[in-house]
């Protein structure tokens, strides 16, 4: 186990493989609550008690089930010295990270991360939640986890469709930094990406979090601005996910998002035709729908979930626009500008 990386005081480690994971988690005691999914529970054998196994899928990212782990924390007696133990993807972590943060006003929290986004970027940076009323994360804190642990062996199992969720994350954050390492493994290691080769995994997800990194240090809680960057493609996408009614799955709609964020920045004057071609090519490349376009007659609709954005200040929506790579504005885009790129054209 390696540590790759330290972030708002989480310490990031990497495994060599499972049974290095395995002998880690070992050390951690028996004051400990375990947190899974039905998917994930099965991958540690047998799994510690207590522990709570929640359905996979995004519904459980509740209070229902916030519920559950805290119940069982305290059925179990564990006092504010306990550990939680989230072993799955972003929404396990999500929601273990929340439970952590207000059982006993605060106990430990581990983060085994088990899909590509959680591993890659989303148990970095100390954003707690659970969903609400259909809407997204709408409760939650920001509490930096104490340890991630990273086993890119967790990744095998994953669906395809799951595992190019995460890797739309990637593609996003080798656009995010002047440093061309990411971009130059994303453009040239195609077949050992789709392999889900284990140590070009390692180097991309390390490389993905120092970008994330990069970000968080330098504004922590999203106050000045430069933490939101990591929101490209975030504003299309969400739109399109609600108005969808959650059938894009989120990778599928921030790939599309950041190519429509591409569009919107090459329409505007702020990149080069040629910069926003070649990140469009990029996610074509690994099969992303660039080309999607939402019918006219949904516009109002589309128009209505851009307006939700959790990001609105003062009621005007506000998007990541790329320069270069690295190089980045936030900032309202003019109506007819947005219609131009999502929508199909007029005949
Ligand atoms: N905190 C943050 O900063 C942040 C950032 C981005 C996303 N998120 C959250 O992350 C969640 C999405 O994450 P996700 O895509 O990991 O979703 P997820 O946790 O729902 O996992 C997707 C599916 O994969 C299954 N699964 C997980 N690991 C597996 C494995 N190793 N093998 C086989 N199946 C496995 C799960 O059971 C589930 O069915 C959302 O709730 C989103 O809001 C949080």
């Amino acid at each position: 186990m390696r540590e790759i990386l330290n972030c708002l005081g989480t310490k990031v480690f990497m495994a060599d493989d499972f049974t290095d994971l395995s002998y880690h988690v070992g050390t951690y005691g028996n004051k400990t609550l375990w947190v899974c999914d039905s998917n994930t529970a099965k991958m540690v054998r047998p799994l510690p008690s207590p522990n709570v196994i929640l359905e996979a899928g995004e519904s459980s990212k509740s209070f229902a089930c916030l519920e559950r782990i805290i119940s069982v924390a305290m059925d179990n007696n564990l006092g504010r010295d306990c550990t939680f133990i989230a072993l799955g993807g972003g929404m396990i972590c999500d929601i273990t990270a929340f439970a952590a943060s207000i059982y006993m006003r605060g106990c430990k929290v581990i983060l085994i991360p088990t899909t590509l986004v959680s591993m890659a970027s989303s148990t970095l940076g100390g954003k707690t939640s659970i969903n609400f009323r259909f809407a997204k994360d709408i409760v939650g804190t920001f509490f930096p986890a104490n340890e991630v642990l990273i086993c890119t062996d967790c990744l095998r199992s994953l669906t395809q469709k799951d595992y190019m969720n995460g890797f739309a994350e990637v593609l996003k954050h080798s656009l995010l930094t002047k440093d061309d390492e990411l971009f130059n493994i994303v453009a040239t290691q195609k077949q050992k990406i789709l392999d889900r080769d284990s140590e070009t995994l390692k180097q991309m997800i390390t490389i993905s979090l120092q970008i994330k990194k990069s970000y968080i240090d330098n504004d922590p809680y999203e106050r000045l601005g430069l933490r939101a960057a990591l929101n490209l493609g975030s504003t299309f996408a969400y739109a399109l996910e609600g108005m969808s009614r959650l059938q894009w799955s989120s990778g599928q709609a921030v790939a599309w998002g950041v190519c429509k964020a591409m569009e919107a920045s090459r329409e505007m004057g702020i990149c080069t035709k040629e910069f926003a071609a070649g990140v469009i090519k990029l996610f074509a490349f690994y099969g992303f729908d660039v080309n999607y376009r939402i019918q006219r007659g949904d516009w109002m609709d589309y128009r209505n979930q851009l307006a939700k954005n959790k990001k609105t200040m003062n009621g005007v929506v506000s998007f990541v626009l790329l320069k270069d790579q690295g190089e980045y504005e936030i900032r309202p885009i003019d109506e007819d500008i947005i219609k131009s790129v999502v929508m199909v054209p007029s005949v």
